[in-house]
């Protein structure tokens, strides 16, 4: 008896020991591969996802396949990322909030904003007192100097701002706007305000007969209109325009200006503050069109468009991650030094996440009140709609790819001479002041003949078998 006891242990020791040690070296990789994956572990795993699909966009500004930046390999040769700049920031923001080895401060600290800016402003700090930073500073493009010197900065005050209410247009309502177009624009741009306002950005009531007349009805919403701006630098300029600004916004009622230096790589920041101007007076707003001021909006299609996307079953989970837009997928960095999205691999290193362009994107309201409180852990960055894709990608909502948003213009000039191409779209990018003003007459005049079209859909598939077309533009 006792010395089958005794072996029984033996057995038990033999067995169980393997076993514990096992077990705890288990635990410990697990540990060391949460970490290792919290920073930019899902952009990596959906740009795979999509180079296995094949569809291989380049971002616009990178025109030189020999200027793209090697792919990265497996998730664990993602270490050398670590060492660019803004990498290096995120992970360590990542790490405070992952809700494995953090759960307590996820819960806790999500509502308090003040938490997160100074997790933010921290690892700041920690990161740009290492030398090794500080020698490569020295020798980045100016504009990127600027903007790491800057980019733990939000708290700009506001300027000029409409009066209390979320943008023009707002008298009379007798429900909840439908939309408000959030333009991004710069002070010297009056041009294009004016043009937009004339045109497709009027504010107030929208309204179209549906298209099967036989049932009768009328679709629309009430339409609201910003225009997002920073500060030109008067040094720089000359003359100071921002008395000029002050009566536009007391005329129009539709001027949100901060005081931060309007470049390029600030855009990012009229995201961020336009989405906390939003959380805090737009309330009741449905959907956001936000773009630039050469664009062109067919708003009648977008009101339709809306309308039955409200009309959908389970509306109401959907918008929660309602965006729509020209989706750019794998794209990387721009390595070409003279281009205006350069970003040296110092900076930033692996593929940016699937994003939608920024010349025209729609989202729901109650998505950009989540951006909002989600881009306060995501540290800026200089490229606007690619940050936003950043934010998506942590709120695990992604972007939908919609043929009739063209931020590249027509595909073919073919396609845009139709007489009804502008009758297909929701958002066509580039157009002139000019152009906007003839767009908008002729579509009053092609409305009848064009009432029948449908928004566009994909190239691709719609003449898949036809020969490319090769007519040179007229211009
Ligand atoms: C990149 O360049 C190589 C040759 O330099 C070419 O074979 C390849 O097709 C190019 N890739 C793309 C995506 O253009
Ligand atoms: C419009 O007409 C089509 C058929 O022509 C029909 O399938 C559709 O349900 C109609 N829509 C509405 C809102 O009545
Ligand atoms: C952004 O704006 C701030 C505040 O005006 C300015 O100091 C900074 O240089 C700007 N950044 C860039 C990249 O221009
Ligand atoms: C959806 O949300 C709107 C506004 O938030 C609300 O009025 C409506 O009742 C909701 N619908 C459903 C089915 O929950
Ligand atoms: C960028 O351009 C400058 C001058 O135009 C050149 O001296 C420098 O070597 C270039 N840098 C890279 C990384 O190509």
């Amino acid at each position: 008896m006792a010395r089958c006891y005794c072996r029984l242990r033996r057995v038990l020791l033999c067995v169980c020991t393997p076993c514990i040690l096992l077990f705890t070296f288990f635990l410990y990789i697990s540990v060391m591969m949460c970490m290792t994956m919290t920073g930019s572990a899902s952009p990596v795993v959906m740009g795979t996802a999509l180079i296995r699909e094949n569809t291989h966009f380049v971002a616009p500004g990178t025109y030189s396949n020999k200027s793209f930046a090697p792919y990265p390999q497996t998730f664990w040769g993602m270490d050398p990322h670590r060492k660019a700049f803004w990498n290096q920031l995120q992970l360590a923001v990542d790490r405070v909030f992952n809700p494995i080895l953090r759960p307590y401060t996820v819960h806790k600290g999500y509502e308090e904003s003040l938490s997160h800016q100074s997790v933010v402003k921290q690892h700041f700090s920690e990161v740009i007192d290492l030398d090794s930073t500080k020698k490569e500073f020295k020798k980045l493009p100016q504009q990127i100097q600027d903007f790491m010197s800057h980019m733990h900065r939000r708290d700009y005050p506001v300027l000029n701002q409409p009066n209390g209410v979320c943008g023009a247009g707002a008298k009379h309502e007798k429900e909840p706007p439908l939309l408000l177009l959030a333009i991004k624009t710069s002070e010297l741009n009056f041009k294009n305000r004016q043009a937009i306002r004339k045109t497709w950005g009027q504010a107030g009531w929208v309204s179209r007969q549906r298209r099967n007349s036989s049932t009768g009805g009328e679709t629309g919403g009430y339409v609201r209109r910003v225009f997002l701006l920073g500060k030109e630098d008067t040094e720089d300029l000359g003359v100071d325009v921002s008395k000029l600004l002050q009566l536009e916004s007391e005329k129009y009622g539709d001027i949100l200006q901060w005081d931060f230096k309007d470049t390029f790589f600030n855009l990012t920041l009229k995201d961020v503050l336009f989405w906390s101007w939003f959380s805090r007076f737009c309330g009741h707003t449905r959907f956001v069109l936000k773009g630039d001021d050469d664009v062109f909006v067919n708003t009648l299609n977008m009101i339709t468009f809306l309308q039955d996307q409200l009309n959908k079953p389970k509306a109401n989970e959907t918008l929660q991650e309602f965006m729509f837009g020209e989706v750019i997928g794998a794209a990387l960095p721009s390595r070409v030094n003279k281009s205006k999205y350069f970003i040296p691999d110092s900076f930033y290193k692996g593929l940016y996440p699937v994003y939608a362009g920024g010349g025209g994107v729609l989202y729901s309201g109650l998505l950009a009140k989540r951006l909002h409180i989600i881009s306060k852990r995501v540290h800026l960055y200089p490229i606007d709609d690619v940050y936003v894709g950043m934010c998506m990608v942590r709120l695990n909502a992604h972007p939908v790819h919609h043929p009739a948003f063209l931020t590249f213009d027509f595909p073919s000039p073919k396609e845009e001479e139709e007489t009804c191409s502008y009758h297909t779209i929701l958002v066509v990018h580039k157009r002139s002041p000019d152009q906007l003003i003839k767009l908008w007459a002729d579509m009053k005049n092609t409305q009848r003949q064009c009432g029948h079209v449908t928004l566009r859909v994909d190239e691709k598939k719609k003449d898949k078998d036809k020969p490319p077309v090769t007519v040179a533009s007229p211009q």
